[in-house]
């Protein structure tokens, strides 16, 4: 099956007196208040493709054209101009009944019953949506069984829902909504009539459910740490236009234009970001094979304080000028004896918030590994604080952990008797 899902193709949405003239007008350059006079421009040249089995937000202030939008989608409300089209098929150019066919099948609208009725048994809740679609009793409780299991709790099938824990609850009636769905869900700010700790509750299980069931949702919201925290993309409206779309990282790293990076100030950014989105290049590495003496040579060309020692691209540990220091004084030649392999390292995809406290306790940068242990960044402690104060890091400099002054004196004769006896 392909793996675009959906994609919206230059959408225009009218309401007034006369549309189609408005359309044109907006086409022509005009803008949304110039064509007043002929109605409200509600949505305006908006494209997008939605990729299957990825959480799609469309964000932005109230009346700024979401729901218009979603309700173009699976065909509620036809387009002034512009075509939708689902896995293939143009809802512009579809009949009455392939509409109905297409809603049916492919995409739908989740509305927001997410409560379990507390008289019946959890089963029997799962099977609740089915029961309303018409489908058959025996094929909905196997379906709702189904359901249960994939979230875990297909023992607590005759259970009733004052048995469960609030989450347990939760859980069953999203798994009910996405499952008794089509492939492409729509929901329109599902969760904003939420208390915030249930809402994050939801949120977290939204994203859990997603990846299990491998659904595509389009997930409107004007709360933007949602929409940051639900979105593989998401789309930024302003005033019926779509003024930027993109990764939450890419929008709020790179925001297209003034009014996005208002909007993203607020953002607590160290849950958005990853280490990827911030470690630099493993500039300062040498290999186990160059010795005491490679690493020497790397400390005094980069004026640094340490460096990670590598062998076949792997991260062995971290290498220090006190240890080197030692081991030049005492003779010693091999680099493994006093590499300190005891050093933090996190995951590409790990997020900020979970990696700030080791960076700050951690003498060294912050090593991001890949699941084969290859050092494929580094993060200096004056990198992360740059990223979560969102100003530019000037520096690619390891962090100077000593008494520098004493260090230096120490350290050059012994560097440049060591590099010199190499030379000649
Ligand atoms: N049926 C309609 N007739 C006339 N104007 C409409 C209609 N539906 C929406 N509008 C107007 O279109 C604009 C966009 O409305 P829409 O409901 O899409 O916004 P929204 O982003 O979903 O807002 P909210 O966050 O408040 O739900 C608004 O100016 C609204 O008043
Ligand atoms: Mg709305």
């Amino acid at each position: 099956m392909s793996e675009i899902a959906l994609v919206a193709q230059n959408l225009y949405k009218v309401f007034g007196r006369n549309p189609a003239s408005a359309v044109k007008r907006l086409k022509a350059g005009e803008s949304r208040s110039d064509v007043a006079d002929a109605g409200t421009a509600a949505v305006i040249d908006a494209s997008f493709t939605v990729n299957r089995g990825e959480i799609f937000v469309i964000m932005g202030l109230s009346g700024s054209g979401k729901s218009t939008i979603i309700r173009m989608l699976n065909g509620l409300l036809a387009p002034t101009d512009g075509d939708v089209v689902v896995q293939g098929h143009s809802i512009g150019k579809a009949s009455a009944s392939e509409l109905r066919g297409i809603r049916r099948s492919a995409v739908s609208m989740v509305f927001q019953h997410f409560a379990l009725l507390p008289h019946r048994t959890v089963i029997d809740n799962a099977a609740y949506a089915l029961e309303i679609q018409g489908v058959a009793k025996e094929e909905r409780l196997a379906r709702a069984q189904e359901i249960l299991d994939r979230v875990g709790l297909g023992n607590r099938a005759q259970a009733f829902p004052d048995e469960l824990s609030g989450g347990m609850r939760q859980r069953v009636g999203l798994a009910r909504a996405l499952t008794a769905g089509t492939d492409i869900l729509l929901m329109d700010e599902a969760f904003s009539a939420l208390d915030p700790l249930i809402r994050r509750e939801m949120q977290e299980q939204l994203v859990e459910l997603q990846q299990e069931l491998g659904r595509t949702i389009i997930f409107i919201t004007h709360d933007l740490n949602e929409a940051m925290f639900l979105g593989d993309r998401i789309a930024v409206m302003r005033d019926g236009r779509i003024v930027q779309q993109g990764t939450p990282e890419e929008i709020l790293t790179d925001p297209a234009n003034d009014y996005v990076a208002q909007f993203v100030q607020d953002v607590d950014r160290t849950r958005v970001l990853t280490a990827s989105a911030v470690m630099e290049p493993p500039h300062l590495t040498t290999p186990i094979s160059a010795g005491v003496r490679g690493a020497l040579r790397v400390l005094r060309e980069e004026q640094v304080s340490a460096v990670f020692a590598v062998e076949s691209r792997r991260l062995v540990g971290a290498v220090t000028d006190r240890a080197v220091i030692r081991a030049v004084k005492s003779g010693g030649t091999d680099l493994r004896a006093i590499v300190d392999t005891n050093v933090l390292t996190v995951g590409p995809d790990d997020l900020l918030t979970d990696i700030v406290e080791a960076a700050v306790e951690s003498p060294v940068p912050l090593a991001v590994v890949d699941e084969n242990n290859r050092l494929i960044g580094v993060i200096p402690r004056v990198t992360l604080l740059a990223a979560l104060g969102n100003v530019p890091a000037t520096t690619r400099e390891m962090p100077i952990i000593q008494s520098p002054i004493e260090m230096v004196a120490q350290f050059t004769p012994l560097v440049d008797a060591a590099t010199e006896g190499e030379a000649s």
